[in-house]
């Protein structure tokens, strides 16, 4: 529990406040500085760390979490951890996946309804009527899904390594579940023939190339970078593709003056923190699942040790297999 009175409080979290000060008004600030003092605190008392999606809030983002990143760099880093406790500020299959790489760890997700539209578009038995459909054709796994989905799957990607393993697995046809775009956007990427699934992230389908036109009308010179998750007529007429993590570092390298992120609303955030010098506009869409979690809910996870990520030891040890083999593929 925090020990700290309301104006100690505003002055040691002042080297926070300054971290996010470009995009959190200082009238919103106590209200966050409570929860993250105490965050920081149980974080010490359960030996947790915290681990968080680019999409996660800036308070979250900057303030409290230990390890941030895309769901490549979520997993890598999950296998690492030692300390006692691993809490994904993020959505299930996050958790899952940290899990599975983690076992040992309690892993904790802030709140359980934290879903996914791409997890939620696929069950393990659509996996299997695919395999007998098409017999031989390996199945690579989007980590948006299930454990119960990975552990039916040859191997997993991500929007990070998508085309390196579909095209590393030298075939000419796979099956690619269940993001319907991002399986079109690596199909033309690379050449080989993708069997889709009818799965669209609900946030990125809703972008059309009509408002990156709308957005070169109004805004001249501006860069573009979409999600591979985005239809492909967006893709078609962005300046750059790729996984939140190849934004951030294309930001970092290009530093445009002028940018949008196709992507989730906290993107833009948490990067124009690191980059007060480039002008970002913001037209996105806010992912509700990425939003379930909260500073009062990370804090009530870490008092409560609610809720414990557990994965049915039949489905863990083929769903593990899958991840492992997507980080261990050259
Ligand atoms: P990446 O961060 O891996 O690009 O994934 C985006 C996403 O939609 C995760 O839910
Ligand atoms: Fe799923 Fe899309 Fe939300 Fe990511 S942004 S968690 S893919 S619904």
């Amino acid at each position: 529990m925090s020990l700290s009175s309301a104006p100690d409080l505003m002055v040691h979290t002042a080297p926070l406040y300054d971290r996010v000060k470009s995009v959190i008004p200082s009238i919103e600030w106590p209200a966050f500085a409570e929860d993250i003092d105490a965050i920081l605190e149980l974080k010490r008392e359960r030996d947790a760390v915290i681990l968080a999606h680019n999409y996660q809030t800036p308070e979250i983002f900057h303030c409290v979490a230990d390890i941030v990143g895309d769901s490549l760099a979520l997993a890598r880093e999950a296998m690492k951890v030692d300390a006692k406790v691993i809490v994904l500020a993020g959505v299930h299959f996050m958790a899952e996946t940290a899990k599975l790489l983690n076992p040992a760890k309690r892993v904790l997700i802030p709140d359980l309804d934290a879903g996914c539209s791409l997890a939620a578009s696929i069950t393990a038995a659509d996996v299997r009527l695919l395999r007998q459909r098409y017999p031989g054709v390996p199945v690579v796994t989007y980590v948006n899904t299930s454990a119960a989905v990975k552990a039916e799957s040859d191997i997993c990607c991500t929007s990070g390594n998508a085309r390196k393993i579909v095209e590393g697995l030298g075939v000419p046809k796979v099956i690619m579940l269940p993001d319907e775009y991002l399986a079109q956007n690596i199909a033309a990427e690379t050449g080989v023939e993708i069997v889709t699934w009818a799965g669209h992230c609900e946030v990125h389908e809703r972008f059309s190339a009509a408002d990156i036109k709308q957005l070169r009308a109004g805004h001249p010179g501006i860069v573009v970078l979409a999600h591979p998750e985005c239809p492909p007529e967006v893709v078609a007429v962005s300046d750059f593709t790729g996984s939140t993590a190849a934004m951030i570092d294309y930001v970092g390298k290009e530093k445009p003056a002028r940018v949008v992120l196709v992507t989730e609303c906290s993107m833009s955030d948490n990067v124009a923190v690191q980059h007060p010098d480039i002008e970002f506009v913001r037209p996105c869409n806010l992912c509700p699942h990425m939003k379930q979690i909260t500073l009062p809910k990370i804090r009530h996870a870490l008092e409560t040790m609610q809720h414990e990520v557990t994965i049915d030891p039949a489905v863990a040890a083929p769903a593990r297999r899958a991840v492992e083999r997507m980080l261990e593929f050259r």
